[in-house]
């Protein structure tokens, strides 16, 4: 009895070390699988911070298609003093152009007060925000606009003209070559001929049916009223340097030989930037809102200006352009609010 008892504890003592073995080993098993893991986690961009969108969305988004798109290069890590004044002097002129060539700007006083961040959004840098990740890398280039090849000091100049509702500035200035030199640093980081994934808008497919101007009135009551107020005069800040909210019609709005008077370009904009804070990745507004809002700001009254030389071929008109003769039979009103896919297919079969 008594050897039989000793035989049972020794066993008994055994299968409890063998026990705590197995343990171990697993737990170590376990231990070393996980590892990775966390690993990997601690890679994951932090997206925390996404939600404090208007004046901090990160340059670095990530897609849910795990595209990476452009980001700008860190102007921090220019060695070279006098050029990193000067970029950062074209930066700002870009972020606050109005305190400089504005109705009451230092510089200049010759247009109409926007700043090109209002639509480059983030000093030209956000991802479908219109950036300018692309201009060095692309830039000089043919222009079907002005039927010509344009390097970047002309094409500047078009937004002073145009978007700012101004006049071209002196190429030689100190600000025009800051500005040039800021959108130069911008695409170091782009192959020459190549264009940066993200830049410029992100493409919106057609409504089969005309944007309707009487859907984009009750949509800009909703969504844009409370920003850009009601006639679309928007909000100057309190020293009247520059707006807080931007205008989008009247005598201080871009005029209608724009970019943003197209209303593709207009809807891609809107589509994806704004009310504030929305992004390529938070939309926050249907397709069809973007086209009729798109056509009801452009239907609204804006500064003319005579752009005779636009388009020598006409065949080359942009599909939205609101001005006629065009190549087709189409008319202004189609050409200005769609429906497009008819005019897209008999190009299409023009061709
Ligand atoms: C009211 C909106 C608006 C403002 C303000 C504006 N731009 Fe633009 N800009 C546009 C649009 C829209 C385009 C694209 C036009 C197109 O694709 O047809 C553009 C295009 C450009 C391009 C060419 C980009 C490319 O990739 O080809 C440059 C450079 C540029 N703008 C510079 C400026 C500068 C500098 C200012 C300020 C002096 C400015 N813009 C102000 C709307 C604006
Ligand atoms: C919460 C305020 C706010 C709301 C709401 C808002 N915006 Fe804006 N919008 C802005 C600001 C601020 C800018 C300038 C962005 C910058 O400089 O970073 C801007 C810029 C613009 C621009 C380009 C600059 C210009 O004046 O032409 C357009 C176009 C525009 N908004 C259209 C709209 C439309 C359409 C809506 C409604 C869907 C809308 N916005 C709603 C604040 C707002």
């Amino acid at each position: 009895m008594l050897m039989e008892d000793e035989e049972g504890k020794k066993s008994a003592a055994l299968l409890a070390v063998i026990n705590k073995l197995v343990l171990v080993i697993l737990l170590l098993v376990t231990g070393l699988i996980a590892i990775p893991f966390f690993i990997y986690l601690d890679k994951q961009p932090d997206s925390s911070n996404k939600k404090t969108a208007d004046t901090t969305i990160p340059n670095v988004e990530t897609s849910k298609d795990a595209v990476v798109y452009w980001t700008a290069p860190d102007t921090s890590k220019i060695t070279d003093v006098k050029q990193k004044e000067q970029v950062m002097y074209g930066r700002e002129l870009i972020a606050h152009t109005s305190k400089y060539f504005g109705p009451n700007g230092s510089v200049l006083k010759i247009s109409n007060g926007l700043n090109c961040q209002n639509c480059h959004l983030q000093a030209g840098t956000a991802v479908f925000g219109n950036n300018y990740g692309s201009v060095a890398s692309l830039y000089p280039k043919f222009r079907a606009r002005s039927g010509a090849v344009e390097n970047v000091y002309k094409r500047v100049n078009d937004c002073f003209i145009r978007s700012l509702n101004g006049k071209a500035i002196d190429t030689a200035s100190a600000p025009m070559q800051a500005i040039v030199a800021y959108i130069n640093f911008l695409g170091t980081n782009v192959e020459k001929g190549k264009k940066a994934t993200g830049s410029g808008f992100k493409d919106l497919a057609y409504l089969i049916r005309a944007a309707d101007t009487a859907k984009g009135s009750v949509v800009f009551k909703a969504k844009c009223q409370s920003c850009h107020q009601v006639n679309g005069e928007g909000v100057l800040n309190t020293d009247k340097t520059e707006f807080t909210y931007p205008p989008l019609w009247g005598k201080s709005s871009y005029n209608d030989g724009a970019g943003l008077y197209r209303i593709v370009s207009f809807a891609k904009y809107i589509k994806y930037n704004m009310p504030q804070g929305a992004t390529y990745l938070n939309p926050q507004l249907t397709d069809e809102e973007a086209w009729d809002l798109a056509a009801f700001v452009n239907s609204q009254p804006r500064p003319h200006i005579n752009t005779p030389g636009d388009w020598p071929d006409k065949s080359k008109k942009p599909i939205d352009h609101p001005f006629g003769p065009y190549a087709d039979n189409f008319t202004e009103q189609q050409h200005k609010f769609g429906p497009y896919p008819p005019i897209e297919a008999a190009q299409k079969k023009g061709k």
